[in-house]
């Protein structure tokens, strides 16, 4: 079976049903006729992430809450946050975010960051951070950082980029982050270790406590990835449930990235990088003093970039508030619950570990992928994971509506009837999962890089 091709086959009907675009029109079209041709793209993509068949992807999205970031949206749209003497107000919503953020995951007095694109751009730019915080501070030269391999594929992102040699360590049954490899794997070129809050394929939280101690001891920075937790985690704790301490309460963390995209509730493309301490940050800047085009700071990888995202962020956090997020926290975690409650009645079916809110599913004895398949089939869209072959969940505000969770399982459970009725069946994306987790990494790379093609080639 060709990867790439059933890869294609996912595509191709989709770029069918709507006019091309190939080459500018000769003469501008009517406002309304292209209007007309964007809603009804979003009319037929928005049902399946409104009626909660989506993992994650729309954290909020509840009509009102899109209508009001809309409107804060359309009053900044012309908002460049690189020229704060025309924008000022773009940097106040920045600096209160990052504030609000700080307090929020309980930062010292120091703590400090910037408001990023998303939760890569806030780990690769932490990531960056550390190579020459610690290139100017103990002369490394050939910098490694030791995330298990849990974390998010940012990492290996930011390895490649930065020139940072990445050492992924091993999880353990629990698939939290064996703190003992990570000791191992320290060496005198370790500029920084990482932690997820929790990780994005089984939703646990590492041992962070344990992580921080130790980047303490070896004088080393300790990232703790909470994009996915960050806005869910504090006020999961207020609400007892069970988490362990992943903050700058704990004095050897260095660094948190939260996503105000994700659970933060803002419209997607903005996350916040928070550091301990100024001295950190200040390796993440750029300044130029001597460039002919005048004096050009700027603290992120961008140079220009949409001031309007950054009011959105900032005003889902104030209409939100800490109220907001506790109750939306007990949604989520409340349909979570009934999520778990009813996969563990499901005959064939475990749960990957002992995660809170984005729950990754596997088998002894069905084919996993077939069953995320079925899913597909009915509507759903979940997230593929391999090593070991599992899917998730990541539950949102749009799994707590009403309907949603019986809806879910009661297709999970006809799911897993139909492929255990069927052993053999392999359709649709199953085979492609199937063979990606088997095939040599190298060849699993080049169909990916022939799928980019794909998407965005007319
Ligand atoms: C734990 C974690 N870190 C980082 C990221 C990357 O975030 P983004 O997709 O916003 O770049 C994700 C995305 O799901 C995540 O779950």
């Amino acid at each position: 079976m060709d990867l790439l091709a059933a890869l294609e086959a996912q595509v191709k009907p989709y770029r069918n049903r709507f006019p091309s675009h190939a080459r500018l029109p000769a003469t501008g079209r009517p406002r309304e006729e292209i209007l007309a041709e964007i809603a009804a793209m979003q009319e037929a993509e928005a049902p399946r992430w409104r009626e909660g068949y989506a993992s994650g992807a729309v954290y909020h999205g509840d009509d009102e809450h899109i209508a009001f970031l809309n409107q804060v949206y359309a009053l900044h749209s012309q908002s460049n946050p690189l020229h704060p003497d025309l924008w000022p107000s773009a940097a106040k919503f920045e600096a209160e975010i990052v504030a609000m953020t700080a307090r929020m995951l309980n930062g010292p007095e120091t703590a400090c960051g910037t408001l990023t694109s998303g939760g890569t751009e806030s780990l690769l730019l932490a990531m960056k951070t550390y190579r020459d915080w610690a290139r100017a501070t103990k002369g490394i030269t050939e910098p490694e950082a030791v995330v298990p391999v849990s974390a998010h594929a940012a990492f290996d992102k930011a390895a490649q980029y930065f020139g940072i040699r990445l050492i992924r360590t091993p999880v353990g049954p629990d698939y939290r982050a064996d703190v003992q490899a990570v000791r191992e794997a320290i060496t005198p070129n370790t500029v920084v270790i990482a932690g997820s809050a929790p990780g994005f394929p089984h939703g646990v939280i590492d041992p962070i406590p344990e992580l921080a101690a130790l980047a303490a001891e070896h004088g080393i920075g300790c990232h703790v990835d909470a994009c996915l937790g960050g806005f869910v985690l504090p006020w999961a704790e207020r609400l007892g449930y069970p988490v362990p301490p992943f903050d700058f309460r704990l004095p050897g963390v260095t660094s948190i990235s939260a996503d105000t995209h994700k659970y933060g509730y803002g419209a997607k493309g903005t996350s916040v990088i928070l550091y301990r301490t100024p001295e950190l940050l200040h390796h993440q800047y750029f300044t130029a003093a001597d460039w002919p085009g005048g004096l050009y700071f700027s603290p992120t990888f961008a140079g220009s970039r949409p001031g309007a995202l950054s009011a959105t962020a900032w005003a889902a956090m104030l209409a939100m508030g800490e109220e907001g997020y506790l109750e939306a926290t007990r949604r989520i975690l409340a349909a979570a619950d009934q999520i778990k409650a009813g996969i563990r009645q499901i005959p064939g079916l475990q749960i990957l570990g002992d995660p809170l809110w984005v729950i990754a599913v596997a088998s002894d004895t069905l084919n996993i992928y077939q069953v995320m398949q079925e899913m597909a089939e009915r509507g759903w869209v979940l997230n593929g994971l391999h090593r070991p072959p599992a899917f998730h969940i990541a539950v949102t505000l749009r799994h707590a509506q009403p309907g949603v969770v019986d809806r879910f399982l009661a297709d999970l459970r006809a799911a897993v009837e139909t492929v255990a009725a069927n052993p053999e069946r392999q359709t649709g994306m199953a085979p492609v999962y199937g063979m990606a987790a088997a095939a040599p990494p190298d060849m699993v790379r080049q169909v990916l890089t022939g799928f980019i093609d794909l998407l965005y080639r007319v």
